[in-house]
């Protein structure tokens, strides 16, 4: 068991392969926040938070004679609000006689084998058959003044050093109970200098790593935007000063949930730093009538002393294990072709059946039809709602286009966004009610479209019907689930007045009731995420969807940033990456098609271009770079990953390595980004090697140690010295490793 409990000193333990977790019920009932970090044996550690009067810290009534004792200096597991703790709250309300006070006090507990479950949210999921080591801890809170009732949920996942969290609030009164905040989770770091590192950004620049000194008051990043949004992701991590990507203490934090959301970090008078994260309170009151219950989404906490790296290697490792349906796991991921950037909106059958044949003669096993394929969407003004099949675009409808590419043996795949609506669509005339809008204004536009009501049963009802319409129609494989828009004017015609706040939540808990509903009843369909390119990367959607489309910035380039941003927290295999246009359609620059490639390989590797307007020569590189991705798909969807030079190094290059489970074998990728002349050679270590081992550059005799490359390093003189490196601005290659002897 994982968790273990002290009656006599009333200590929860929870206790991973590398970590420990525990919280200290005091003398007052108040649950604190013992320690988190390296695994410590079990020493109660409640024993170093010692308090003293600090002035201006009020006392609890029952400990007024001992003014040590204050709620606002102590470190705590999930904090009410106006009793004392001055510092932000977890969970603010209003109760009986408008009063928003919330004292929450112990009441109980649960040790349990297993992991706990959510109603109607994503978890992070107990791995079937062989199996995790899960354990479920909750501790029951009570206020019996608001008559609220909290219930901690911590799920330990003994060895992948992951923990989650997540709360369920309950009213157990008589009187209805507004919440104004509802967090997920508290946390309290009392003795540590911490820095935040989170991954901010704008469309078509996602997940941008930035690194800040926590220093006095409160950081808060988030989002407002009924997503979880390009702008902010729903991931932070508190590293120590000094840590690195190989090194140091590493705390990571990842909501798994795609709306508006916030991670508060303050650091307090007395240098002790707390971080609060869940749903954005921003346009957010939720009522509970007696009896009834709200549940914050969970959070994916996981701590290292190894560094970034090791943090990221966590989370991806319990990303594809738990967070990904299983049945994703082992499957070959099939190299596609997307008529985007390829057609836009300009297509017919007959041009896709085009861009079939080409992209079959290359070995592309996938073809999805983007954008423009229903309704009257010739443009992006139109259409959104009517999800038909535009038959003077494509007569004889979808079946036509699916029998010819399955024929070519090739899978067929459709996009939709099913939570938009235009004004000049048939849906949008027959129920103007169902887009949010406030009564008597009009709405704020976007992309010239508006946003479904997600909510509405009714609204739901329709688009399953008319998706299943669709699917049922033809031999659809995979579908492409957009949103291109941030959502505004929250207000919903159905909700009373009194439950508008809670419209941001109900449309995340509508989108994802319809997503489980049409992966049951289409068992075998694959749904990629994609939100304008990357706006709902998170571990929400990843739940349902197995890969999310990463940005619409699609030049490798840019690419290195916004997928290495990505990497902090979420595997490569998510990481929805094609081979575009050289000039690039979003930044017109020009690169190489195999540096595309080596980019576009750290994803879920496809082509997103006119394939009759490139060379013969290039396309000879794209049939080898196929045959290389099939040959590297094991070690780059399962194998771990490295980032081998850190974020915003300043060294000119960009350089990442995966290796396989068994470290048999190990690919290293390069893209030089600032060419100069007389350039140093790159450099770098390798990581996650057998020492002891003997590696070989495949294609050579050259050979070391794995401790020669992990420790002695690797330098790219073979590149430098290439002619490539003078006819390309941005060089890049690929090398693969193999261990010998085995
Ligand atoms: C979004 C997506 C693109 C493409 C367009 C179509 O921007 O991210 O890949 O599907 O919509 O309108």
């Amino acid at each position: 068991m994982a968790i273990t409990y002290d009656e006599a000193k009333r200590l929860f333990c929870l206790t991973t392969r590398n970590t420990e977790y525990q919280i200290k019920i005091n003398d007052i009932g108040i649950p604190v926040h013992a320690y988190y970090g390296r695994r410590i044996g079990g020493s109660d550690m409640s024993r170093q938070l010692a308090q003293a009067d600090r002035g201006f810290s009020g006392n609890p009534y029952e400990c007024r004679l001992d003014r040590g004792l204050s709620l606002d200096t102590m470190p705590q597991e999930y904090t009410g609000a106006n009793v004392g703790d001055m510092r932000v709250s977890a969970l603010e309300l209003s109760g009986i006689g408008g009063s928003m006070s919330c004292d929450l006090r112990y009441a109980g507990h649960d040790i349990r084998h297993g992991k706990y479950t959510l109603k109607g949210l994503p978890y992070v999921r107990e791995k079937s058959g062989a199996g995790d080591k899960t354990d479920t801890l909750e501790i029951t809170l009570t206020d019996t003044i608001a008559q609220i009732e909290v219930r901690l949920l911590y799920g330990v996942f003994e060895d992948k050093d992951v923990i989650t969290r997540t709360a369920l609030i309950r009213n157990t009164g008589t009187e209805k109970i507004v919440l104004n905040k509802a967090a997920s989770m508290c946390i309290d770091f009392p003795y540590a200098d911490l820095d935040l590192i989170h991954f901010h950004g704008r469309h078509c620049m996602e997940r941008q790593f930035e690194r800040t000194a926590i220093g006095h008051d409160c950081i808060s990043v988030g989002s407002r935007r009924g997503m979880s949004s390009h702008h902010n992701n729903p991931f932070v991590i508190l590293a120590d000063r000094n840590t690195t990507e190989n090194c140091g203490d590493a705390y990571g934090f990842m909501l798994m949930y795609s709306g508006n959301h916030r991670a508060e970090t303050e650091k307090d008078f007395l240098d002790s730093t707390r971080l609060v994260m869940g749903i954005n309170d921003a346009n957010f009151c939720w009522h509970l009538e007696p009896g009834e219950e709200f549940t914050a989404p969970e959070v994916i906490m996981t701590y290292t002393r190894e560094g970034l790296n090791r943090l990221s290697g966590n989370y991806h490792r319990i990303i594809r294990e738990n967070v990904i349906d299983g049945k994703y796991f082992d499957i070959k991921r099939s190299v596609l072709i997307n008529n985007w950037e390829a057609t836009y909106f300009d297509f017919n059958t007959e041009k896709i059946l085009r861009l079939a044949d080409e992209a079959h003669a290359l070995g592309i096993d996938m073809l999805v039809l983007d954008d423009g394929w229903f309704g009257k969407r010739n443009d992006d003004n139109t259409g959104l709602g009517d999800w038909f099949v535009n038959e003077e675009k494509l007569p004889g409808g979808l079946k036509v286009i699916a029998d010819e590419v399955n024929k070519r043996g090739m899978k067929f795949g459709l996009w939709f966004e099913p939570e938009m609506v235009n004004e000049d669509s048939e849906l949008y005339r027959a129920h103007p009610d169902w887009a949010l809008a406030d009564p008597g204004r009009k709405p704020m536009l976007s992309r010239n479209q508006m946003v479904l009501d997600m909510s509405r049963e009714d609204v739901r009802d329709y688009l399953f019907d008319s998706i299943s319409r669709v699917l049922g129609s033809a031999n659809i494989e995979y579908v492409k689930w957009d949103f291109n828009r941030s959502v505004a004017n929250f207000f919903s015609h159905k909700l009373p007045a009194e439950r508008q706040g809670e419209l941001g939540h109900r449309f995340v808990l509508g989108t994802y009731e319809l997503l489980d509903r049409l992966l049951k009843a289409f068992p075998k369909l694959m749904i990629e995420g994609c939100a304008g390119g990357g706006g709902r990367f998170d571990a929400g959607m990843l739940f349902y969807c197995p890969q999310i489309w990463t940005s619409d910035n699609t030049d490798p380039i840019a690419r290195l940033k916004i997928q290495s941003g990505t990497s902090y927290g979420y595997p490569p295999c998510t990481m929805g990456a094609h081979v575009s246009a050289s000039p690039n359609h979003q930044t017109r620059r020009g690169t190489d098609i195999n540096t595309r490639s080596i980019v576009a390989q750290s994803g879920t590797f496809g082509y997103e271009l006119d394939l009759s307007s490139i060379s013969d020569e290039d396309k000879n590189e794209i049939r080898k770079q196929i045959d290389d991705f099939r040959k590297y798909d094991k070690l780059t969807r399962n194998g771990d990953y490295y980032r081998l030079n850190g974020s915003g190094s300043g060294d000119g290059f960009t350089c990442w390595e995966f290796v396989s489970t068994d470290r048999n074998e190990a690919l290293v990728s390069i893209v030089v980004t600032d060419t100069e002349a007389n350039a140093k050679f790159p450099y770098v270590r390798l990581r996650g090697l057998d020492e002891d081992s003997i590696y070989s550059i495949e294609g050579t005799d050259t050979e070391f140690t794995g401790a020669a490359l992990m420790y002695g390093g690797f330098v790219f003189g073979e590149l430098m010295l290439s002619d490539r490196y003078y006819k390309d601005e941005y060089p890049s290659m690929q090398v693969h490793f193999v261990r010998k002897d085995i």
